[in-house]
Formats: C-alpha cells, sequence, structure tokens
C-alpha cells in the first residue's frame, strides 16, 4: 500500500515516518512537507535513499501541487500531519494557521474526493476541547467533551477537525481522527517547552517558566502516538475520532525540575515570565475509547521516556544546534542542488 504522509519533516511526522519503515516495510511512503521553520530535511536523513521513501517539497494549501501528486502516486492512505503547531507563534500571528492548518485540509480532502482513498487520517489535538480546572482531577477529555478552543491555534484545529467530519457526513469520505495530548522525544523543534528548557539549561541559560507554572499537560511519548495511530490508519472506523493520552500529568514546574536533575543543573535556572495570553490549564486524556476498541495501550512510562529524551538530545547536540543556528534551513539546497 502507498501512504502520504503530510508533515513528515516536522517532530511527530518524521518519528511516524520511522515507524512506518520499522512496521510496515512492504509500504511506500511519500513525505509532503512545505518545509517552514519547523520542517527539517536533516532529520528524514536515515530514509532518504530508502527506495521506498519520496520526498516533495510542497505545501498542502497548494491545489495543484497536491493534485498533481495525488494524480501521479494514487495513494491508498493519507495521514496528515502537516500544520502550524506552536501555540505562541499563533497569539503573534494567526493568519497562517488559517490558511495551512484549515485550508490546507480541505484541499487534502478535495484531492481525496476526487481521485478516491481508502483512508484519510486527520492527526489532531487535545487542545480542541479547551483546558480543565485545576480543581477538578476527576475530569478528562473523552471524545464526546464539547469543542471549546483557547487559541487561533486551536480554533483553526477545531476547524480542520470539523471539516474532516463533514466531508464523512456529506460525502461518505472515509476519514478517522485522533486527538492526542502533549508529545515528547527526539526530534522535538527546540521552540516547545521540553527540548526549549534541555537546550537552554545545558547552556546555563534562564528557564522561562510562563506564569506560576502550575498548568498541567498530560505527556505522551511520540513513538506511543505513532502507534496508536497506525492501529486508527489500519484498523479503526470510518467517522469516528480517537482521544490519545497516556495518564501522565505534570506540572510544567515538575517537567522543568525532572530536566534539571536529570542535567545536575540547578534549580536557580528557573525564571517566572509573563504568561501566554488565554493559558489553557489542565489537559487531561481519557484513552479508554481507543484501549477497548483497537487495544492501544502506552508502552513508555513518563520517568523512562524523558530519561530517553533528554539523553537523545545530549547524544544529538548537532541536530538541534543546527536549528538553533538556523543552518538546518540551507540543508534543501544542499541536498537538492542539482537534482
Ligand atoms: P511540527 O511543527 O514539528 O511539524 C509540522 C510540519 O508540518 C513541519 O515539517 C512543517 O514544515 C510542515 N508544514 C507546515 N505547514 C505546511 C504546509 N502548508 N504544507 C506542508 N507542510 C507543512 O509539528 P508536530 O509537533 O510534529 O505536530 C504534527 C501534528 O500533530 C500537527 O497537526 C499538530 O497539530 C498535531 N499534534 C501535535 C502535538 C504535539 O505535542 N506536538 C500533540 C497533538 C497533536
Ligand atoms: O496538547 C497538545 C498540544 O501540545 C499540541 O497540539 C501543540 O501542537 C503542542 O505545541 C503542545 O502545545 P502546548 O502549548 O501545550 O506546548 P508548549 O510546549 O508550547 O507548552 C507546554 C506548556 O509549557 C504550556 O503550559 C506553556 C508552557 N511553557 C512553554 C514554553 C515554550 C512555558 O512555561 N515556557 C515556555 O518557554
Amino acid at each position: 500500500m502507498k501512504l502520504i504522509v503530510t508533515g513528515g519533516a516536522g517532530f511527530i511526522g518524521s518519528n511516524f515516518v520511522f515507524y512506518q519503515r520499522k512496521h510496515h516495510p512492504e509500504d511506500d511512503i511519500i513525505c509532503l512537507d512545505a518545509l517552514t521553520y519547523a520542517g527539517n530535511l536533516e532529520t528524514l536523513e536515515p530514509v532518504m535513499n530508502d527506495p521506498k521513501f519520496k520526498f516533495v517539497k510542497g505545501d498542502i494549501a497548494d491545489r495543484k501541487l497536491v493534485y498533481d501528486l495525488f494524480e501521479a502516486e494514487k495513494p491508498d492512505y493519507i495521514v496528515n500531519f502537516a500544520a502550524e503547531s506552536h501555540v505562541d507563534r499563533s497569539i503573534e500571528n494567526p493568519e497562517v494557521f488559517l490558511r495551512t492548518n484549515v485550508m490546507g485540509t480541505q484541499v487534502l480532502l478535495d484531492a481525496c474526493r476526487k481521485y478516491g482513498i481508502k483512508r484519510y487520517h486527520q492527526v489532531s489535538t487535545d487542545e480542541v476541547y479547551g483546558d480543565l480546572p485545576l480543581d477538578r482531577p476527576d475530569l478528562y477529555f473523552t471524545e464526546t467533551t464539547p469543542i471549546h478552543t483557547s487559541s487561533p491555534y486551536s480554533a483553526s484545529k477545531a476547524a480542520a477537525d470539523l471539516l474532516v467530519l463533514a466531508y464523512h457526513r456529506t460525502f461518505k469520505l472515509p476519514v478517522t481522527v485522533s486527538r492526542c495530548s502533549n508529545n515528547y522525544g527526539p526530534y522535538h523543534f527546540p521552540e516547545k517547552l521540553i527540548p526549549l528548557m534541555i537546550s537552554r539549561a545545558l547552556a546555563d541559560e534562564s528557564l522561562p517558566v510562563y506564569g506560576t507554572g502550575e498548568n498541567i499537560r498530560d505527556w505522551l511519548y511520540v513513538e506511543d502516538h505513532c502507534a496508536a495511530i497506525d492501529l486508527i490508519l489500519r484498523k479503526g472506523t470510518d467517522g469516528e475520532v480517537y482521544n490519545i493520552g497516556g495518564h501522565n500529568e505534570r506540572t510544567n514546574l515538575e517537567v522543568v525540575k525532572t530536566i534539571l536533575r536529570q542535567l545536575d543543573k540547578p534549580e536557580s535556572l528557573i525564571t517566572y515570565v509573563r504568561d501566554r495570553p488565554g493559558h489553557d490549564m489542565r489537559y487531561a486524556i481519557d484513552p479508554t475509547k481507543i484501549h477497548n476498541e483497537l487495544g492501544w495501550l502506552p508502552a513508555t512510562k513518563f520517568d523512562d521516556g524523558i530519561r530517553q529524551t533528554v539523553e537523545w538530545y545530549l547524544s544529538n547536540r548537532p541536530w538541534w544546534e543546527h536549528i538553533l543556528a538556523g543552518e538546518y534551513q540551507n540543508y534543501y539546497e544542499r541536498m537538492y542542488a542539482g537534482r
């Protein structure tokens, strides 16, 4: 079978490409990625010469490019990771979030209708449910929790989810949607909490904790997310939404202190800074549905996953140092010059 993985040069998309190569070596993968600031072709170096893998540089909102690709490749499955993904950037400039996350999704759905596919999978987020209060630890997001977004990022992801489900109901397009909690692991872009804190602590720089640091996130090791998407793609039911999360709730402060302990750096590096506007307090996923229906359970506990992640950043310094230096953005030119 042939899969198009959009956004495969980003954090979760690249981990998903590696997961597919490892668990389904018989399948062909085409990665469609615009290589925005968050896309890094250096990440995909291990598969670039693999005959079952092809990289296409392109924007999911470019209708002609997407239609040409579908016409040429006739894919069976589409997994859409491509998105603007950083909440702080959406507060600074919402427009590109609407273009990529909403219009880009629509173009992909239209291509699926026009050329026919076996399954379109939308990679979504628990942020579409808004947040939970800190004084109600008994509450969790289920698939029927109402959509109630806080940031332009989450609003754009919610709009995309609704569009995907509308294409199922109206046009009978075979779709699935997954809503996952915060991921962490290798190849996480160093603007997000965990890799930002690791890279700054290693340089003995201050660690900017928003507000009081009491906000809670429900952390999932990225490979567990990839395994869940793989199951949904191959065994999920058309038109269904699946929540993905592993009951690993931590306050931001706990996460930062864990990283400091592991790196043997002092807590005095922590600096409390102005809070994120509209900052969600707590995310917590109830994964009962995907467990009961598809048998998914996370394999990695937070304490093990965070240790492996810190070790990965220590042993792969060139990867994130190139990002911080901006060098990774020249990689495409170097790799493709004259091709
Ligand atoms: P990321 O920012 O690391 O990667 C996004 C990728 O999409 C990049 O490679 C980028 O170049 C590409 N891209 C952006 N705009 C594009 C466009 N117009 N056309 C083609 N490619 C484009 O993001 P991530 O953290 O890997 O998240 C991937 C997906 O998972 C997103 O849809 C996000 O909403 C969702 N998600 C993320 C998390 C998380 O914790 N990171 C949790 C739940 C869901
Ligand atoms: O829940 C899933 C979502 O998780 C995904 O949909 C998003 O794409 C992904 O970016 C992530 O969103 P968050 O806003 O939760 O992640 P971020 O790493 O930006 O922040 C995690 C928490 O840490 C959040 O409460 C804000 C806080 N924070 C973040 C940064 C970057 C800080 O305190 N300081 C920081 O410098």
